[in-house]
């Protein structure tokens, strides 16, 4: 038997690897609630515009629900031979119905139908994904609150630069967090106008309603060309994109938790919740779960790289190419939600060792550049010699293998006769962090105004 909904210029069966290549339905299941939402909307208005009667809508609307009722119950029996999600659940409305069914596909094509259906996934995906970003911009704002004085080394080339503190290495990540969230935000308003009533490619010839659609399933507005609404998918790429970026800046935050992590800093002691043992060796606690997050940007960012190759030259309009769109972008909205949620229970459960980040902070003449501004402010030195000056007293002490504060007030005023005992103030990690008031800085006040301004943005009391 040739296939039921589109078998009529066919005299035999599809080959079975063409059925393999060809079916969605183990992927595409997943639009079935959009798919019958999308169905719903549609009847309404064929029903409105007298396209189709009312009796014919009615049935086809509660059979609509009773299906919607089985797939949900698991009770649905998925068929590949029907290819796709759009072709099961109209079978199986002719199997509940009869022939009224064949009205629901009157002024539409799979193509629009697709297309509206994977609007309102991504559509949702995004608004999960920002309360599960959200969640994991309270969890670093309330841990940096209350280690918004904690001392920790600064660094850049991965070298002790300057100490700055726990809280606010940890709002650096709530920012870009926030720009993630932004840029989802900005993806979801451009995506919201409905491609449903585009038809196959060039629209119909029914007097649809496509504003009362449009409307019905909480779009802006109907799409404004048929071509370009069944054959866009710059709303999946936007998504991806910034899921991508997203993924990247978990990424980083992993790597660092594994360094922390690891016994050669100590920084940070995670959960037992959030650590995992080795078989072999029985002193290990692993950051299985960072390392994973970190890993997983890998798929994130492949999902994006290979939507942008499936629509490089792709002509307008619809191609079977297009139904390459789905599965990369369910794995990686889909991923992206566990590894925020991993992060985040990560993040709360984080120890970090006060002590010893602050005996770091202070390790490998980390407050040099204190000195320097010290020598700056007090003797008016322009700011050049001073950094000499101080990288002469580095060199002494490296030489002499002690910190800065080790030397003898008499050592260094061989160097710069000028110098009082009060030079040794700019050597503490405390003062150092203190003095760093300008806007943006570490100094702890900053610290603990910029968490409890965030966590009030973010709906929790600082
Ligand atoms: N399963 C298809 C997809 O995901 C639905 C659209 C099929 N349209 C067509 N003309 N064959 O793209």
């Amino acid at each position: 038997m040739s296939n039921k909904i589109w078998g009529g210029r066919f005299a035999g069966r599809p080959d079975a690897i063409l059925e393999e290549i060809n079916a969605s339905i183990d992927f595409d299941r997943k639009l079935a609630a959009h798919d019958i939402a999308g169905s719903l909307a549609h009847v309404a208005m064929l029903e409105k515009t007298g396209i189709v009667a009312k009796a014919d809508a009615a049935a086809i609307r509660d059979a609509l629900g009773r299906i919607h009722g089985e797939i949900e119950r698991g009770e649905f029996r998925f068929s590949r031979e029907l290819e796709d999600i759009h072709m099961n659940i109209e079978s199986r409305l002719a199997e509940l119905i009869g022939p009224a069914a064949g009205r629901l596909h009157t002024a539409r094509s799979r193509n629009d139908q697709v297309a509206v259906d994977f609007r309102l996934y991504v559509r949702a995906a995004i608004d999960a994904l920002d309360a599960e970003i959200r969640a994991l911009q309270t969890a670093l704002a309330e841990k940096a609150l209350a280690h918004a004085g904690s001392v920790m080394p600064g660094f850049t080339h991965m070298q002790p630069a300057q100490p700055i503190t726990f809280g606010h290495h940890l709002l650096a990540y709530v920012e870009m967090l926030a720009r993630d969230r932004g840029r989802l935000k900005d993806a979801r308003a451009r995506l919201n106008e409905c491609p449903l009533g585009a038809a196959a490619l060039a629209g119909t010839s029914f007097p649809i309603d496509r504003a009362a659609t449009a409307k019905a399933l909480g779009f802006d507005r109907p799409t404004a060309n048929s071509l370009d609404s069944v054959s866009d998918r710059d709303f999946v790429i936007e998504t991806l994109a910034a899921a991508a970026l997203c993924a990247v800046h978990l990424s980083r935050l992993a790597e660092e938790i594994v360094l922390w992590a690891s016994p050669q800093f100590g920084f940070v002691r995670l959960s037992d919740r959030f650590s995992t043992g080795s078989s072999m060796l029985p002193q290990k606690r692993n950051p299985d779960a960072a390392e994973l997050i970190r890993a997983k940007s890998g798929r994130i960012i492949g999902a994006l790289t290979a939507l942008l190759i499936v629509l490089k030259g792709l002509p307008l309009a619809y191609s079977k190419d297009l139904q390459e769109d789905k599965e990369g972008t369910f794995d990686a909205l889909e991923t992206l939600s566990l590894c925020l949620a991993a992060l985040a229970g990560m993040i709360s459960d984080l120890e970090p060792d006060v002590a010893r980040m602050k005996t770091a902070a202070g390790a490998a003449y980390a407050t040099a550049t204190d000195l320097a501004d010290y020598l700056v402010r007090e003797l008016g030195l322009p700011f050049r010699e001073a950094h000499h000056l101080t990288g002469r007293l580095v060199a002494l002490a490296a030489k002499k293998n002690v910190g800065l504060e080790e030397l003898s007030l008499a050592e260094m005023k061989r160097l710069e006769p000028r110098l009082t005992k009060a030079a040794f103030s700019a050597l503490g990690v405390g003062n150092s962090v203190a003095s760093r008031t300008s806007y943006g800085g570490t100094a702890p006040a900053n610290v603990a105004a910029a968490a409890k301004k965030w966590l009030s943005a973010l709906g929790k009391r600082g």
